[in-house]
């Protein structure tokens, strides 16, 4: 790798951050699906708010709330404060999170301890490194993924699918080929969990189920409806000049599987926990994530500006959602997250019809109330 490559890594990371900090990246015509999920109000909730217990165990490891913050950055000065703002808020709040890729890192050794700071501001925080998919396909092994895990002494490790902003940056690396028999090769022998990763388009069923036979530990869904990483490669090209991946980059804005229906279909397809992300942007969207299925949820993009600001901003942030959980859980009367795993849902509109058509069936979850949806 050369030095040239190795800067223009690190460039490409200080863009995406700009971008996402100054312009709407958001998806425009497609949501996540949460709008059409209700929960069944409960007029006596029969338990008592301040009694609930958000607290969680997964990966062997126990959450205060089943939520994180997704991967986001790392390996640029401003990347290293974000991280280790996030750090300190998550180690206080008893979360998790997950750094954004360390590719930067593990090809200039000398960017190690950026990363490496972030493990010091959470000593007992939840850490999931972060590597892509398309580095495997060029070679990667388990040495390079050891190598992410041991520079922040990671509990899991994500590798992250991108095809989408693959396709449309300039630089995009767009050879996908094997890239599941590389991801078996480290998730088998790896010293800490993988979790299979997207970043915003969502995965299916049918790729769920590969990728638990090849072993995954952990699938985090990141499905359409939140950010779009077609949106940030469209102003990147923008800016460039570059007329073929602004175009790109307006066609596939809105291109994926919504939250919702990547929840739903996976967690009905695969064994191991699913981690909800993709615009989850309140307590609510967090419990529907967690009465669809899954066992950990995340959020990315409304943390990123309060890590540029202050600990307190980022706890702030998260409190919030946190509360609105509360008050979900509150009305639903479930006073634990077993419980909310349990509770009726009613799938109405686009999300209940796009379930149907790919052959499953939202309407049973109304009829579900007392069947156990916490199978992990
Ligand atoms: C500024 C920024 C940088 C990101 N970098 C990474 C990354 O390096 N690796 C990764 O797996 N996901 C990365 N993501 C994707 C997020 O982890 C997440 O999957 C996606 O943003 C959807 O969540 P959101 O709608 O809450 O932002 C990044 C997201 C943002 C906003």
């Amino acid at each position: 790798m050369n030095f040239q490559m190795i800067n223009q890594t690190r460039e490409r990371k200080g863009d995406h951050i700009k971008i996402c900090l100054e312009k709407d990246v958001q998806a425009k015509r497609i949501t996540t699906g949460f709008e059409d999920i209700f929960f069944v109000h409960r007029a006596l909730p029969e338990i008592d708010r301040e009694k609930i217990d958000l607290s969680t165990k997964l990966f062997d490891h126990k959450f205060s709330a089943p939520i994180i913050v997704g991967a986001m950055t790392g390996g640029t000065s401003e990347a290293t404060k974000i991280n280790k703002t996030i750090a300190e808020a998550v180690q206080e709040l008893g979360l998790g999170m997950g750094v954004g890729s360390q590719r930067a890192a593990i090809e200039d050794a000398k960017l190690e301890c950026s990363f490496a700071e972030t493990r010091k501001k959470a000593p007992t925080a939840f850490l999931i490194g972060n590597i892509g998919a398309p580095q495997l396909v060029q070679g990667w092994r388990l040495d390079q993924a050891q190598i992410a895990v041991n520079m922040i002494d990671a509990d899991a490790l994500a590798i992250h699918l991108n095809p989408l902003q693959e396709a449309i940056q300039p630089e995009g690396e767009t050879n996908y080929e094997n890239a599941l028999e590389k991801i078996k090769e480290i998730a088998t022998s790896l010293s800490v969990p993988v979790i299979a990763k997207e970043t915003g388009a969502g995965i299916a069923a049918e790729e769920a189920k590969k990728l638990e036979e090849a072993g995954v530990k952990g699938i985090d869904v990141s499905g359409a409806g939140g950010t779009s990483w077609a949106a940030v490669e469209y102003y990147r090209a923008k800016a460039t000049l570059d007329k073929k991946d602004e175009r790109l980059g307006q066609t596939f804005w809105d291109w994926g599987i919504p939250t919702a229906v990547s929840v739903f279909e996976v967690s009905n397809s695969v064994n191991v926990p699913i981690i909800a992300s993709g615009g989850i942007r309140t307590g609510l969207d967090v419990a529907k994530s967690l009465a669809l299925g899954a066992s950990l949820v995340s959020v990315s993009a409304p943390v990123l500006r309060p890590a540029t600001q202050s600990v307190g901003q980022v706890k702030e942030t998260l409190e919030l959602i946190i509360e609105e959980l509360k008050n979900a859980m509150f009305l639903t009367g479930a006073d634990t997250v077993k419980k909310l795993k349990k509770v009726p849902l009613v799938v109405t509109g686009k999300t209940a019809q796009w379930l149907l058509m790919r052959g499953f069936h939202p309407e049973t979850l109304a009829r579900q109330g007392s069947k156990d949806r916490s199978k992990r």
